[in-house]
């Protein structure tokens, strides 16, 4: 047995390797340099050689930092009374976090559904428009991530996730983003759609913003047919993107905002579809239509009021975090022309394209060497996301972005 607290990396190595896949062995092994993570405070997290990286990554979980204390007291104390519900008596946890994520949200959309990680908000979300409305069809948008279980699948867009997977992949439609007569497109040809569904920033897709005009016309041509609309701020929701959802900012019509990764405060898994009257009426008629075990987990949920009590508590920071990363970004791109094509992105998700896959090995190597954490996009292997936490300090921004620069003068110099 390895010493879990101390982490034992030539067994977890082993592990990893025999029980889950050689693959991701070796890239973790890489990553942290032949060490595993141990522990975490904040933006930093300690490995089992005594060094700290810096984490800007975390796939936007962290987004106040890790062990926010707030949120772990919450926790905690939940674990310590009542971890898991009986799911037969009411339990007033979920309710006050429902009751919270609905005010957090304006109040517009009254109804909630908690799961435990983003794709289990997008299949509910879909499921309920297909029962509401009798339709099958979704129209999601190319390049698109909703997550990886079949009915999230079938939205996603990218071959890799779907290979051979397509005859159980049915009923989307994907188009394409710069048209603003896509959606208006398919609705002339079935009037089969039970929803459109779209990230407002794709993140997974190279942190790529939809145009807000085209998604305005894209909503009110499927209001106009009967589909409901689904805004999947998974990731770019809850002050990543500066708002608390970019789409009701936007004063675009949705029936349903998707929350998650950030929503446990970093600390639990726990994601939330609030939605409409509308959209919800098949769940409100028949609760056992869609359940499952672990939906609004005490200990999960829990975790809902503080965390965004606390990300509301910095949304000043955000700005600010924002504000130094596009000039820090934008100032390495500027001096880098060789290297990087572009930088793109807003508040606390950037995405920063390289000329190729093969140079952004190189500065992973560099990054994984000095110790700053930053997210692939599995979908687009030549962008790197920087994911910071909105409890980033001035400092480790400035210590970031030196790492990053180092990074691609040492990739550089191995590729000349
Ligand atoms: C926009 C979006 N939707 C859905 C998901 C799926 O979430 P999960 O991996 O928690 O199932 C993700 C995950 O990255 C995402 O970015």
């Amino acid at each position: 047995m390895s010493d879990i607290k101390s982490g034992d990396a030539k067994a977890t190595f082993k592990q990893v390797k025999k029980h889950f896949s050689p693959s991701l062995a070796m890239a973790g092994k890489f990553m942290g340099q032949g060490a595993v993570e141990t522990s975490a405070e904040g933006c930093r997290v300690t490995l089992s050689d005594g060094r700290q990286a810096l984490d800007f990554g975390s796939y936007a979980v962290a987004l106040l930092g890790h062990r926010n204390v707030a949120v772990v007291r919450a926790v905690r104390d939940q674990l310590d009374r009542m971890p898991t519900s009986t799911r037969s008596v009411l339990n007033p946890v979920p309710a006050l976090a429902a009751e919270t994520v609905v005010d957090y949200l304006g109040g517009a959309l009254p109804k909630v559904y908690f799961g435990s990680g983003g794709a289990d908000a997008v299949e509910v979300a879909v499921k309920l428009a297909r029962v509401a409305t009798g339709r099958s069809t979704v129209i999601a948008v190319e390049g698109a991530f909703h997550g990886k279980t079949l009915g999230a699948l079938a939205l996603t867009h990218h071959d890799r996730f779907r290979g051979g997977l397509d005859s159980v992949l049915p009923g989307a439609v994907h188009i394409d983003p710069a048209r603003p007569d896509a959606v208006a497109r398919v609705l002339a040809e079935t009037d089969d759609v039970a929803a459109l569904i779209f990230e407002p920033v794709q993140g997974e897709n190279g942190v790529t913003t939809l145009d807000p005009a085209i998604l305005a016309r894209w909503c009110a041509d499927a209001k106009a047919a009967g589909a409901f609309v689904i805004a999947d701020e998974i990731q770019v929701g809850l002050r990543r993107c500066g708002e608390r959802s970019v789409a009701l900012a936007a004063g675009l019509p949705v029936d349903a905002v998707l929350l998650g990764k950030a929503l446990g405060g970093g600390v639990v898994p726990v994601s939330a579809m609030v939605c409409s009257e509308e959209l919800y009426a098949p769940l409100a008629a028949d609760f056992v239509l869609h359940t499952a075990t672990f939906s609004g987990h005490p200990l999960a949920t829990a975790a809902i009021v503080p965390a965004l009590a606390t990300i509301e508590e910095h949304v000043a920071d955000g700005l600010r975090v924002g504000a130094e990363m596009a000039a820090g970004l934008e100032a390495i791109a500027a001096d880098h022309p060789e290297s990087v094509s572009a930088v793109r992105g807003r508040g606390l998700l950037w995405g920063v394209d390289f000329v190729s896959p093969e140079f952004v090995g190189e500065v992973q190597v560099g990054l994984a060497q000095r110790g700053l954490v930053v997210s692939t996009c599995l979908s687009r292997p030549e962008v790197l996301r920087l994911i910071p936490p909105i409890v980033a300090t001035s400092e480790d921004i400035e210590q970031a972005l030196f790492l990053l620069r180092g990074s691609i003068e040492q990739a550089r110099a191995a590729v000349a």
